[in-house]
């Protein structure tokens, strides 16, 4: 049978004291219902309803941005999502209650499906976990996703009778002494066949201590129709767990990165310390690669077999290929034009390549060295305190310190070709667009603003000059 997704994002979310709505904070780099849409996607569901109210506007816009909603995150050896789910939204104004929420979105569905219940606040739910609750629910049953808690202060009570039957959830504030007692919560995910979610929620009252419809009743008209209610029961409260202030969220951020950072270590991947690593976006990683402390990961990475990269170091958007070695405090921010290091490559330490970075095999790039928008031939090197904008630079180059390419002219750019095996001193600036020729010099200081030829020594500074003996000025001594 198919499943329908229905995603609980309404809710103000007031513990935070943001702006943005709950459901577009970050975890690992990407909006928690993203993740949710994310998991929906995983256990192959048909449609996703996602119930939007407080900021309901952003909400949506954010989620029909493709590059926001789709893509693989995380570690790319989990299960691949299947088809993206067709997503819609609902809007929830005001908001009365779970059951109210749900009620939304039951002209979204069909009742030929199942529907699964998620929250778009509990974002690191394992697909496996809703699978089983799928598979519990069986197209027939009402299936609840519930846990044991040592303290379930706020949460709905699973009441069993004495066979052990479920019988009802009594949320906590309209719950006896001692049914408080009862440490079996229900998670806030069930798995429901729509059409008897349906007549169920059409029976819904308000009349409990917060006034609200609540989603947890449906159990008590399942009891009495005869319709079985199962419990699957999961021990690993991190995957139930929701975000409703910043500790919450930076506790789950830090559960998120330990399951990354633990799938990584399993992969063969050596983390100086999985503590200290931050992935927001997806790495993907051959063999034998190291990665040192506080390294942080954005977009979509790859990195090839060997590869080390060096403390504090900041990589997004970027394809490393083997043997390349990033020395620490380096920055690498491929955005949308991606960057590429060749293989075996020493990028560093305090390196920034930005987007359009293209280096071939064995290019060094040193400290205070910027490129952008560059192709780099093999073995080129710019070492030190340089800038390489909009340039086309040939093999074995050696690119002096403090050189740039004056790339910009105040309303456009222009490129700078540096054919192969060419030195440029230091110190120089090449004014685009030019090109210096197949292994041409050009003497340090200079400043390049027409092409040279090839082989070709180029020197375009003020000629020196000595005058022999020179007194300085001297302070007159006072009188
Ligand atoms: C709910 C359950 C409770 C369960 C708990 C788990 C009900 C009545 N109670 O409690 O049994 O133990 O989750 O966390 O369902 N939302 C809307 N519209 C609304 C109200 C809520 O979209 O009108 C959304 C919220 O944004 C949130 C989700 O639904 O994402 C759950 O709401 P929340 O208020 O956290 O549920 P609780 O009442 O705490
Ligand atoms: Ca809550």
């Amino acid at each position: 049978m198919q499943t329908d997704v229905v995603v609980m994002a309404a809710g103000k979310g007031t513990r935070m004291k943001s702006k943005l709505p709950k459901v577009l904070h970050r975890l690992g780099g990407r909006a928690l219902v993203v993740h949710v849409i994310d998991t929906a996607a995983r256990v192959s569901a048909r449609r996703v309803v996602v119930i939007t109210g407080h900021g309901a506007s952003e909400v949506e816009a954010h989620l029909s941005i493709p590059s926001s909603a789709g893509g693989t995150f995380g570690l790319e050896n989990g299960a691949p999502a299947a088809a993206a789910p067709e997503l819609s939204f609902v809007r929830q104004e005001p908001q009365l209650g779970t059951g109210h929420a749900v009620q939304q979105a039951m002209p979204a569905l069909a009742d030929d499906g199942v529907t699964l219940v998620l929250s778009g606040d509990v974002p690191l739910t394992e697909p496996a976990t809703l699978q089983a609750l799928l598979d519990v629910c069986d197209g027939q049953h009402l299936a609840l996703l519930t846990l044991t808690m040592p303290d379930p202060t706020g949460y709905g009570r699973i009441e069993r009778n004495a066979a052990g039957d479920v019988q009802a959830i009594v949320e906590h504030k309209d719950a006896t002494d001692a049914q408080r007692q009862i440490t079996e919560i229900y998670s806030g995910i069930m798995a429901v066949p729509t059409a008897k979610l349906r007549a169920w929620l059409a029976r819904l009252d308000n009349k409990n201590a917060q006034g609200e419809y609540y989603l947890t009743d449906v159990v008590k008209f399942a009891v009495a129709d005869g319709c079985a209610v199962r419990a699957h029961r999961i021990t690993d409260a991190v995957q139930v767990a929701g975000v409703n202030s910043p500790l919450q969220l930076a506790e789950l951020e830090r559960a998120y990165q330990r399951r990354c950072a633990e799938q990584l270590l399993t992969q063969g991947v050596r983390l100086a310390d999985p503590a200290r690593f931050d992935l927001r976006g997806s790495l993907t990683c051959g063999q034998d690669v190291d990665i040192d402390i506080n390294a942080v990961f954005e977009g979509r990475v790859v990195l090839g077999d060997g590869v080390r990269i060096g403390a504090n170091c900041c990589i997004a958007n970027a394809v490393i290929e083997a043997g390349a070695v990033i020395h620490p405090y380096t920055h690498i921010d491929g955005e949308k034009l991606g960057v590429k290091v060749g293989p075996g490559a020493l990028i560093g330490p305090f390196a920034r390549l930005r987007p359009g970075a293209d280096l071939g095999p064995e290019v060094h790039i040193g400290n205070f060295v910027e490129v952008k928008n560059s192709t780099l031939a093999a073995g080129a090197k710019a070492n030190h305190l340089a800038y390489l904008g909009d340039a086309t630079v040939g093999e074995r180059v050696n690119y002096g310190a403090g050189s740039i390419t004056a790339n910009y002219d105040g309303a456009n750019k222009h490129r700078t070709v540096i054919e192969a095996d060419v030195h440029v001193g230091s110190n120089c600036v090449l004014v685009a667009p030019v090109t210096i020729g197949a292994g041409g010099t050009v003497g340090g200081g200079s400043t390049i603003t027409k092409s040279t030829a090839p082989g070709s020594l180029s020197v375009a500074r003020g000629k020196q000059v000595s005058i022999a003996n020179w007194a300085r000025p001297a302070k007159k001594k006072p009188a």
